[in-house]
């Protein structure tokens, strides 16, 4: 019996395989962050493929915390009835169902929530986004602190089996991270420790408020590529050992930051003209050249956060690995499993395509994923456009 179908815990979560849907930004909430009946159809689907962990898109904690216009969010009580609408969906089919919850700090925009984003140093533009940020205060970091840990609250209330924080991408908490953003001088940035405080923060608050045993993950950058140094190999090792005595419940390896180095999250091809369909005019020639500049440079590479899986696994030791990335060949993933690189195999894109691909994996009917990695879904999604395979389709005009 292959390895992937044996099921394993986390913390006292019973998992039925080792297939892991990574959180995926679905484009369908409503403006207000509310989940609408197609993002029930999509997860009714990925339930019934036997997915055995599915982990939603990211879900906004807080109003200015949103990333994107049609994103879920989670930062309020009116909320609940439908996030427990979609965990009562993924329950159904047997499926466990973990909500990833995040800050976009400075990786947003003001068109998107209403003012200037703000982040823990105002230091540098955002290269992509051209957000010029404006520094947390010490109230306004409480306020975030405490907004995480009512929206794992209400993730409690609607069912979920656990939370995932958003400590990858280049998202808040890892900015609070990463030496490249973080350039305070107080108790919340200058070393490790510090840079580390926020969040340690947002977990104890967190543990205060959800039931106990109800795990805690975490999707974590193992490196940053920005271009001076952010979270490397070595520091996110560091911040692996933090986790660990902090009693996080599961660490998914992740690697890379939107706004500087977004095709090292998501390796494959660079679908310009897609991408720069929707941009206003005097953005798109720019971006056009930028983004010709990258083709051919990201290829994928077959499970490219496996080096960095292999480094952060010793120190979890009985803490689940989660690793992600391009993740393809069935008998790869298998070795994965069997080396003890990692004890999940989380993916995205295949699943975009093939939401039923695990149950064709049980039955043997699949040896590889059929995704071949052309980013389009992404292109899509950042068009505000619903997530789909749109590999063959886009409509580009
Ligand atoms: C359309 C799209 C949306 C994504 N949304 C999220 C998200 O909400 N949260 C997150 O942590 N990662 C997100 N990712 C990144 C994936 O979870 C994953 O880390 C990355 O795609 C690499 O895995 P893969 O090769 O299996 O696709 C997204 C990726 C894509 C393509």
């Amino acid at each position: 019996m292959s390895l992937l179908f044996t099921p394993m815990r986390i913390g006292d979560l019973q998992i039925n395989n080792r297939f892991v849907h990574s959180a995926t930004h679905e484009c369908m909430a409503g403006e207000t962050g509310l989940v609408t009946d197609r993002m029930i159809r999509r997860y009714e689907r990925l339930a019934k493929g036997e997915i055995g962990l599915i982990i939603p898109g990211y879900l906004y904690v807080h109003p200015l915390g949103r990333a994107a216009k049609y994103q879920t969010g989670i930062h309020s009580d009116e909320m609940i009835d439908g996030l427990q609408k979609l965990v009562n969906t993924v329950h159904q089919y047997g499926g466990k169902i973990v909500f990833q919850l995040v800050h976009s700090g400075r990786q947003t925009t003001k068109e998107i929530i209403g003012q200037t984003p703000m982040a823990p140093s105002k230091k540098g533009r955002d290269p992509m986004l051209l957000v010029k940020p404006r520094e947390m205060s010490e109230g306004d970091i409480q306020e975030i602190i405490e907004s995480f840990g009512s929206a794992a609250k209400r993730a409690a209330l609607a069912g979920a089996d656990g939370v995932q924080l958003h400590g990858a991408h280049g998202y808040l908490i890892n900015q609070f991270l990463s030496p490249f953003f973080n350039h305070r001088n107080d108790a919340w940035g200058g070393s490790d420790e510090n840079r580390f405080l926020f969040l340690k923060e947002v977990i104890l608050e967190i543990r205060k408020k959800i039931p106990k045993g109800m795990p805690i993950l975490i999707k974590l950058n193992t490196q940053d590529y920005t271009p001076k140094k952010g979270i490397t190999p070595d520091l996110a090792k560091e911040y692996a050992k933090r986790l660990k005595s902090l009693g996080i419940n599961g660490i998914e390896v992740s690697c890379g930051v939107l706004s500087y180095s977004v095709f090292n999250v998501m390796r494959g091809d660079v679908p310009v003209k897609e991408l720069v369909l929707n941009l206003p005019w005097w953005k798109k020639h720019l971006a056009r050249i930028m983004l010709k500049r990258m083709m051919g440079k990201f290829d994928l590479q077959e499970g490219y956060n496996i080096e960095a899986a292999k480094m952060i696994k010793p120190v979890l030791g009985e803490v689940p690995l989660f690793v992600v990335g391009g993740l393809r060949r069935v008998s790869h993933m298998e070795e994965v499993l069997e080396k003890g690189y990692a004890d999940f195999i989380s993916m995205s894109r295949p699943f975009i395509r093939q939401p039923l691909l695990v149950k064709e994996i049980k039955e043997g009917k699949t040896e590889a994923v059929s995704c071949v990695s052309c980013n389009k879904c992404l292109a899509a999604v950042a068009n505000d456009m619903p997530v789909a395979c749109y590999n063959k389709n886009f409509p580009v005009s």
